[in-house]
């Protein structure tokens, strides 16, 4: 298992840039499934989720090349052929996303068969509301040995209201709907950025969506989709980690390559922590030469702050002036990185849902543990302005959604490097003598 080895103490300085986002292309993959010609995403970000969607669908048959480098991050799925439509639990639970595959495998199908998540480092996220909506739609749905197998002559379009908000939920019915038969009226729909992306790709592949990235989606059912090519969007919750990045280090940082409208609610958050910041087209200056101060924060569902951004966001916090409190919304159990960071000398309270911080603690490096993706990036951030040298365990989880962290960050003059693990040198049998 790698880990990180981090020095802080160095400002970041310089130009980094984000790569797309994978929440976004991980839906887009699963709509390839949808048509049976060839769909081609440029701008795929080269992260451990993508691999596994890869193998997820290369398991039911689909061709699926990902090219980078040269080939500009470009994957291209074809799926002519699905010979089982299926997910296993060997897949599934590596990554619960791979649940994207149940609406479109049903709509194009007429069946499938996916295993059921189970539990989550971060909190129980059953796929309730993906089931029910499907069910709106005229699937017939049993769960038996763990797994949901859904089956439908032809998906029918419905009303379906989200009871909650939930992202991978809006989508799946969104890519299912588009060859139900009729109109389909989506309400209290996520309304984050990768909705409306997927849309525009369905909507490319001859889809007729209207409204993604509003609450209420409406979908026209069709015959049949095509191929199409689509550019992902670029990923905020890297660009924000960036910046926070920039800001902690009091560095001088370009985050390139992203979308700063997608950024709202962190930007505000940040300049009211005293955070300097500068928005062009596409990138964002971070100038962290003021101290930071204390400011609240509350995760909710977009355009609201992020909850993939609230460990982030913690790292900065203990650093600042004054008691901030975070108020985790979205998830019941995301503030593992909250004992990691009391380990490094944060002084952090959690209060059921609410975290409180009191700043600003020096932090000192030791060895920390990465428990979810999003956990393990406020650990580098943390390990950043540490005093010493930081390990930071099992950062396969930073590997499933960050895009080669370390290279960037080193681009940028942090001091961190990756080593593989040390294993225990094997004793040498003595030697016998016949
Ligand atoms: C997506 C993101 C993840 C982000 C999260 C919230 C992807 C691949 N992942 O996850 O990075 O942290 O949105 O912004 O895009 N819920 C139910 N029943 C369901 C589905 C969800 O009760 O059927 C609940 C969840 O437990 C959670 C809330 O709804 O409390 C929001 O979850 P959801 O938006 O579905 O998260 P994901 O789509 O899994």
């Amino acid at each position: 298992m790698d880990k990180f080895v981090i020095r802080g103490g160095n400002p970041l300085l310089g130009t980094i840039r984000v790569s797309g986002a994978k929440n976004a292309a991980l839906p887009a993959m699963a709509a390839a499934l949808l048509t049976d010609e060839p769909v081609i995403l440029e701008n795929v970000p080269q992260v451990r989720d993508i691999e596994t969607t890869r193998k997820l669908l290369a398991s039911m048959g689909a061709e699926v090349e990902l090219g980078y480098g040269r080939a500009q991050h470009r994957t291209t799925l074809c799926c002519s052929r699905i010979a089982a439509p299926e997910a296993s639990y060997e897949l599934v639970k590596t990554m619960r996303a791979s649940t994207l595959v149940l609406g479109p495998l049903l709509a194009r199908c007429g069946t499938a068969r996916i295993s059921l998540p189970g539990g989550c480092a971060i909190g129980s996220r059953p796929i309730d509301l993906h089931i029910n909506g499907l069910e709106r739609l005229g699937a017939n749905i049993t769960q038996d040995h763990g797994y949901v197998e859904a089956s439908a002559r032809r998906l029918k379009g419905a009303e379906i209201i989200f009871d909650k908000i939930t992202v991978t939920g809006t989508e799946d019915l969104l890519m299912a709907a588009t060859l139900a038969e009729g109109e389909t009226v989506m309400q209290n729909c996520a309304r984050e950025p990768e909705v409306a992306d997927l849309a525009n790709l369905l909507n490319k592949m001859g889809a007729l969506i209207e409204g993604a990235g509003t609450a209420t989606i409406r979908v026209r059912g069709v015959e049949k989709l095509h191929g199409a090519r689509h550019r992902i969007i670029p990923d905020r919750i890297e660009a924000a980690t960036f910046i926070i990045a920039g800001a902690l280090t009091g560095g001088d940082l370009n985050v390139t390559g992203c979308e700063p409208r997608h950024l709202g609610a962190v930007l505000q958050k940040l300049s009211e922590a005293g955070v300097k910041t500068a928005c062009s087209e596409d990138s964002v200056r971070v100038m962290g030469d003021n101290p930071l101060v204390a400011a609240d924060v509350v995760t909710e569902e977009y355009p609201g702050f992020p909850t993939d951004m609230q460990a982030q966001y913690m790292a900065l916090a203990t650093q600042a002036n004054g008691t901030s409190i975070i108020t985790e919304n979205i998830f019941e159990n995301r503030f593992m990185h909250a004992l990691e960071m009391v380990r490094m000398g944060a002084n952090i309270k959690i209060e059921g849902r609410r975290a409180v911080v009191r700043g600003k603690s020096p932090l000192s490096a030791t060895a920390v543990l990465a428990s979810d993706l999003r956990a393990s990036a406020s650990l580098v951030l943390a390990a950043l302005v540490a005093d010493g040298e930081s390990i930071i365990d099992r950062v396969y989880h930073i590997d499933r959604g960050y895009e080669h962290i370390e290279e960037k960050l080193r681009g940028v003059g942090a001091q961190i490097r990756r080593i593989g693990e040390i294993l225990p040198k094997k004793a040498t049998a003595p030697a016998v003598r016949a």
